[in-house]
């Protein structure tokens, strides 16, 4: 029942991230994500890849541009016509998939890397997901994830004061205020009933790709300096981003 809610979820925000994307691909954050991504792929052939969770398509089209092939996926119709509408506008043709509840998408042994940013947080099966990921990669694949404790404010009450009073000042520094707190507070809703809301992360990710077989884990906390403009390095100074990458 959640995830059909959550779904629907996506679809309302399809807009305000696309415009979020839009900003990415037009500011200096496109060539930092480039550098990012290439240090942790480090590799120079083109390579089968999953973006999963696309959303408005971002890491499809820097992918695309740096010569791979991408395989965009993601649960919300509104969410993959965004991303289409973006690679064509960006000319890049990759393929796209909008898994729903009857898809069956079982890819075994596949992928060279599968790689997500800011979709693990909103799971309702993390655990199930990453072996689906083990499953789908070729021997020697990698997972990339990027993610941040997003919603640790939720789980934690002094950790939310904090974080209201860095977004009051990141706001004075020109942080986007949006009109929607409808669909804010929907989020939180949805948010309250994930289980990586109440997790330690990336410990919890790391012992459970460990689980699952994968090797030379290896997780990175230092690149907002990077992505982020002042503002927004001081309204998520309380959840630094990280990346863990490992592999099978
Ligand atoms: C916060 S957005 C991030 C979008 C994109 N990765 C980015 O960084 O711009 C999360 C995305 O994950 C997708 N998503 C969440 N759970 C999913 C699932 N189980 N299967 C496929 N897509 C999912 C949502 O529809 C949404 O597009």
């Amino acid at each position: 029942m959640y995830e059909v809610k959550h779904r629907k979820y996506w679809d309302k925000s399809a807009k305000i991230y696309d415009g979020i994307i839009h900003d990415e691909l037009n500011s200096f954050k496109k060539e930092a994500w480039e550098s990012i991504l290439q240090a942790r792929i480090a590799e120079d052939r083109p390579l089968q890849i999953l973006d999963f969770g696309t959303g408005p398509g971002f890491f499809t089209i820097v992918l695309s541009q740096m010569g791979h092939h991408v395989t965009a996926l993601d649960f919300s119709k509104d969410m993959i016509a965004a991303a289409k509408r973006n690679c064509d506008s960006a000319g890049v043709k990759p393929q796209f998939i909008h898994v729903t509840g009857d898809t069956s998408f079982n890819p075994e042994n596949t992928f060279d890397i599968i790689i997500s940013r800011n979709v693990t947080w909103t799971l309702h099966q993390p655990e199930k997901v990453y072996s689906d990921w083990h499953k789908w990669l070729k021997k020697g694949g990698k997972v990339i994830i990027f993610d941040a404790n997003w919603n640790i404010s939720l789980a934690n009450k002094i950790h939310g004061k904090i974080y209201q009073r860095d977004i009051k000042k990141a706001i004075q520094l020109g942080f986007p205020q949006y009109d929607e707190a409808e669909l804010f507070s929907e989020g939180d809703e949805i948010a309250k009933h994930l289980p990586l809301t109440y997790a330690m992360r990336p410990e919890w990710d790391r012992a459970v790709l460990f689980q699952l077989g994968f090797h030379n884990i290896r997780i990175d906390q230092d690149f907002d300096d990077l992505i982020y403009t002042e503002a927004e390095k001081i309204a998520y100074q309380s959840i630094p981003s990280f990346s863990i990458v490992g592999t099978k």
